[in-house]
């Protein structure tokens, strides 16, 4: 069978990733998390404390050197050889990554690198602009939503889980900030595609959003 091409973008906190990567795992193909890509970017802005303006973060896109690799099914992300997986999720990197998204020249560079990525087939990738300009000829797009309420509670009880204390008002406000700064900013911003189905995970399940995803997948590798 064909392998195919997923895309799956949204905002933060919908569930992509967990969604992402149980699908892959299902299906036996490769999961890209763009989101952790412009993490390591953020990261590093902060490690070596460099200004995220403009400039700055396109020098260090010149010089970009994230790899993701995959361990035990688990994706690990690494800076200039660093593992740097837990240290993306951090409340300070998530503050700062939508500014350092926003960055054309850094888009540019991880536009072509993801293309690469995606080149084989047997992906699924999660982002904010994989639909509409990473992979605009994917196989199938997944728009995935959820109340802000709602992904507010997800992330709380993932930051409670490792050990941060943080106030869900506070929570639910960076969210709503960063959506605003996803959707508006003037180089891709986070906009459903055209041809893309929307999924509304606000009262679905984890396993019934993946299975959804296969149920799409069946169904387009018998019109293939
Ligand atoms: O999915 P996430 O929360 O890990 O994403 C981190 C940030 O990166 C988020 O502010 C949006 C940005 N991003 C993006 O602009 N384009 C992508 N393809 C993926 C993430």
């Amino acid at each position: 069978m064909k392998p195919l091409i997923i895309a799956i973008d949204g905002p933060a906190g919908a569930g992509k990733s967990t969604v992402a990567k149980l699908a892959a795992q299902k299906l036996n193909y490769t999961y890209i998390d763009t989101g952790a890509m412009y993490r390591a970017v953020a990261w590093q802005a902060l490690h070596e404390g460099v200004e995220p303006n403009n400039r700055e973060i396109a020098g260090l896109a010149r010089k970009l050197d994230v790899k993701l690799s995959y361990v035990d099914g688990k994706t690990k992300v690494a800076v200039a050889g660093q593992d740097i997986t837990e240290a993306i999720r951090t409340p300070e990197v998530s503050r700062l990554v939508a500014k350092v998204a926003q960055v054309p020249e850094l888009r540019d560079v991880m536009l072509k690198l993801q293309r690469e990525m995606a080149s084989q087939g047997g992906v699924v990738m999660d982002g904010r602009d994989i639909g509409t300009h990473v992979l605009p000829n994917a196989d199938i797009k997944i728009f995935l939503t959820a109340s802000i309420a709602e992904r507010a509670k997800r992330r709380w009880r993932e930051l409670t889980d490792k050990g941060y204390t943080i106030v869900l008002a506070e929570l639910e406000n960076e969210i709503a900030c960063r959506d605003k700064e996803d959707c508006e900013r003037e180089v891709a911003p986070l906009i459903a595609a055209a041809d893309a189905i929307q999924v509304d995970t606000t009262h679905l399940s984890i396993d019934d959003t993946v299975e959804k995803i296969l149920n799409l997948c069946k169904e387009r590798q018998t019109n293939v």
